[in-house]
């Protein structure tokens, strides 16, 4: 039996998929790149924006087809939109199996027992292909859920509270992770860097374990090289943090920050939980410690009461803060969030604040990347001719390399975001 899997989503999401895939292997099923082979459908859901749940539903609706052609198909639903609209699921796709909501992901493997034939014998086990993706540089999730109430996110009423991974089993997974293969672990959170554990504090002169502890825990695992992580909030990005990512060789000089506004008055009816200044001065900080950090950020245009100075300052806060590149997303009114009862703007002007922003952080990233062209990179190869630099940018590589090999390499073209490199 094979099984497909769709992604929408984050980081986390495809951490859930890789983590569900791996719990099907377990079973004897065998990953495929094609939905014509499967007999299982797994598609992880999103629902951060209308958008993104629209996609994946829109998925769903033709997948009644591909049910309907081959006997005995399978059809399971999982993450953040699932667990949005389990109750709606079932009137609207009759035919799916099996729906598991983001905050039962940990139940997946009981859940999905019952659907798999209980018959499946060796010989009918097919050779399982790793994830693709998931062989060189993998993702570890290290907490679930979020304490934050960002008005405009739903995040926090999909996934739950946060709840933490102790540190013996995130070290474990590293270590399984690093013997499959693996080079390069991303730690994975909403709020990545408020992670901390209690269970080892005896340990610790009576402080419970936090983020910068677990950097260097995980830096001290045999065989790891790089070691990443996503996403951080600012407010937790303490001396502490930056201390340890600067002291830790394998920690790359490369952190997603989101920020989603420039505007104070904004932050605080977003209750981030940071003001302009604050966000500015830590860029400030994080660039002192470690000076060939690249930043990257998210930002929300048209969130409701968003005047024209307030957009002005999100302009002027990318230009300030000089990012390397920058996901710019249009406010989406989500039921249910503190924000869904305010007006919104007309799309048109939402529209337009989004071709704005897109225009400036392009043009800044450009020339960011720019200063990159004729310099040597080091990049450890994900697959046959891609791989990453330290600083996170996806680099083409021309010449004879191997997945998980480190290479150095001469960027000969960095006109568009997948850099170009040759070998030396
Ligand atoms: N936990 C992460 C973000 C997770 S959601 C953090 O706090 O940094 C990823 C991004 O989606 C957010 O950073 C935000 O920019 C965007 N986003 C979340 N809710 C949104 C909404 N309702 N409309 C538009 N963008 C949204
Ligand atoms: Fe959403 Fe805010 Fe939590 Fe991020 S920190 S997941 S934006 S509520
Ligand atoms: Fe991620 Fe989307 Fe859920 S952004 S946490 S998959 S709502």
């Amino acid at each position: 039996m094979k099984f497909f899997v769709r992604t929408y989503g984050c980081q986390m999401n495809v951490a859930d998929s890789n983590e569900m895939g791996r719990h099907l292997k377990d079973r004897g099923l065998a990953l495929t790149e094609n939905p014509d082979e499967a007999s299982i459908m797994l598609v992880n859901t999103c629902t951060v924006r209308h958008h993104a749940e629209e996609r994946a539903f829109s998925e769903i609706g033709r997948l009644k087809k591909w049910k309907a052609q081959v006997p005995g198909r399978k059809i399971v639903l999982t993450g953040c939109a699932a667990e949005r609209t389990k109750q709606h699921i079932e009137d609207r796709f009759p035919y799916i199996d099996l729906v598991v909501g983001a905050k039962s992901i940990v139940e997946f493997p009981s859940m999905v027992e019952e659907l798999i034939n209980r018959r499946a014998t060796d010989d009918e086990l097919d050779y399982a292909v790793p994830a693709s993706g998931d062989t060189i540089s993998s993702f570890v999730t290290i907490m679930r859920g979020c304490n934050y109430s960002c008005t405009y996110c739903i995040v926090p009423s999909v996934r739950g509270r946060e709840i933490y991974q102790p540190i013996d089993t995130i070290l474990g997974e590293v270590r399984d992770r690093v013997r499959e293969g693996v080079r390069e672990i991303t730690l994975l959170g909403q709020t990545v860097n408020s992670y901390h554990d209690s269970s080892r504090n005896g340990g610790n002169r009576g402080r419970d374990t936090d983020f910068s502890d677990l950097l260097e825990a995980v830096a001290a695992v045999d065989g790891i090289q790089r070691i990443r992580f996503m996403s951080p909030h600012p407010y937790y990005m303490t001396s502490r943090v930056i201390e340890s990512m600067a002291r830790v060789q394998q920690v790359c000089e490369s952190l997603h920050l989101p920020v989603q506004s420039g505007s104070t008055s904004m932050l605080k009816k977003m209750a981030r939980n940071y003001s302009r200044d604050e966000y500015i001065r830590l860029i400030e900080r994080l660039r002192t410690a470690m000076p060939e950090m690249t930043i990257s950020t998210d930002i929300i245009v048209g969130f409701p009461g968003e005047t024209e100075a307030d957009f002005q300052q999100t302009l002027s806060l990318i230009e300030e803060a000089q990012f390397d590149w920058g996901f710019i997303f249009k406010y989406s009114q989500r039921d249910g969030t503190p924000a869904a009862d305010l007006p919104c703007f007309p799309t048109e002007l939402i529209e337009e604040r989004h071709q704005e922003c897109l225009a400036v952080s392009d043009r800044i990233a450009l020339r960011k990347r720019s200063n990159l062209a004729g310099s040597l990179q080091e990049i450890l190869v994900e697959d046959d001719s891609f791989g990453r630099n330290r600083g996170n940018y996806k680099v083409h590589i021309t010449g004879n390399v191997r997945p998980g090999e480190t290479v150095m390499a001469r960027i000969t073209d960095a006109e568009r975001p997948t850099l170009e490199g040759s070998v030396e």
